[in-house]
């Protein structure tokens, strides 16, 4: 018997042609696992009405952890007009598999490296070694919305004198979105972020939020952060606001070393720290709980490049990497960075994104040459 058993599920697009390329990779390693496909994405959408189906859920309890591609996503009104005619007005409403995922088995920590390899010519500056601590279950991802807005919220919202504003807006003009934020889930994602600064040695931990403007789950936040640091004598724990945050970050990237925020504010800040160090091309995450944890790069599905052999691999090698470290395989991981980073050094290979012409496939070919 294999020693992992892991939910293989490509999704759509791209994700397919990275999940190809980096199957071998894994195999030189000598990773020990048996794969089980997964079904997930768009076709799904379309022939079943449901992206993530029930079985694809089963699959993932049954193993150890999941490898997952990309998938398209769409807004509400054009994945609907997709629906295959037999299931059109039956009232489904898409909702991104990826954002479910998350939820159902509380995924709670997005983990989100972005580390500036030494030779990438895509990196803004050399020695940016930011890590991202996204809180991946509340805020405005948990899909608690509201058009046309009906009376009881309605009510409700109207105890807030602010309200008066929206006094002449007819209902169905008005649209409400939410961001819930708990107490205990602040508690944790801070928490992990200092636990990781901690055991990497790392100086400080930067809160992104935005308190001055979303006083109540910004105030939440901030209390739970300085709580929690207050445990980490030796870590500081700096405050920043979101929008001055992406300043600094262009201007003096080599500053910052772990850094949290909740759910859309780290889904903004995780993708401007991934260009600093050449884009969706080298994103991985991680989407992490106590019990279970789906690995993904960040970039999407890219119709555009998809069926070409083109796009860069390294984002889902680099995903496939954290996986087996968080398995606990570490020798291995370890193994294929130092592989992963001498190809980037070296040169030779380097795909469109990089200016220069090597394939998908031959790009990890390049790093198991390295291994
Ligand atoms: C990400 C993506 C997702 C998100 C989308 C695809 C729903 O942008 O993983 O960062 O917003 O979380
Ligand atoms: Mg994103």
């Amino acid at each position: 018997m294999a020693k992992y058993k892991i939910a293989w599920m490509p999704g759509d697009g791209v994700g397919n042609e990275v999940m190809d390329a980096t199957r071998p990779v894994l195999d030189k390693l000598g990773f020990d696992a048996e794969y089980t496909h997964v079904d997930i994405g768009w076709e799904f959408w379309k022939k079943e009405g449901n992206p993530l189906p029930d079985r694809s859920l089963k699959v993932l309890h049954e193993t150890d952890a999941c490898l997952f591609g990309a998938i398209t996503s769409k807004p509400r009104d054009e994945a609907a007009k997709e629906l295959d005619p037999s299931l059109q007005d039956k009232g489904l409403s898409y909702f991104s598999p990826i954002v479910r995922l998350r939820q159902e088995f509380d995924l709670h920590t997005s983990l989100r490296p972005c580390k500036a390899y030494k030779g990438n010519p895509l990196n803004l500056k050399d020695d940016i070694d930011i890590v991202v601590f996204r809180e991946n279950t509340e805020g405005s991802y948990g899909g608690v919305e509201f058009h046309p807005v009906p009376d009881n919220v309605y009510e409700a919202l109207c105890t807030n004198p602010k309200m008066h504003k929206f006094d002449a807006v007819p209902r169905d003009e008005l649209a409400v979105s939410t961001r819930i934020m708990t107490k205990h889930g602040c508690t944790r994602i801070v928490r992990n972020a200092f636990e990781y600064a901690k055991k990497y040695n790392r100086p400080s931990v930067t809160l992104v939020e935005k308190p001055n403007v979303l006083r109540e789950t910004g105030g939440l936040m901030t209390r739970c952060a300085r709580a929690v640091a207050k445990d980490y004598p030796g870590i500081e724990l700096w405050e920043t606001n979101i929008d001055a945050m992406c300043m600094w970050l262009v201007k003096n990237p080599n500053s910052y070393d772990v850094i949290v925020a909740e759910n859309m504010f780290g889904d903004i800040v995780s993708d401007l720290c991934a260009q600093l160090v050449g884009g969706l091309g080298f994103a991985a995450s991680g989407n992490i709980g106590d019990n279970y944890a789906v690995f993904e790069p960040t970039h999407g599905s890219a119709p555009k490049y998809y069926g070409q052999n083109k796009v860069n691999p390294m984002a889902m090698i680099q995903t496939a990497r954290m996986m087996i470290d968080w398995l606990g395989e570490k020798e291995m991981a370890a193994k294929l960075e130092t592989a992963v980073a001498g190809v980037i050094a070296e040169g030779k290979a380097r795909t469109y994104d990089m200016g220069g012409n090597t394939g998908t496939m031959e790009m990890a070919q390049a790093v198991i040459a390295k291994l």
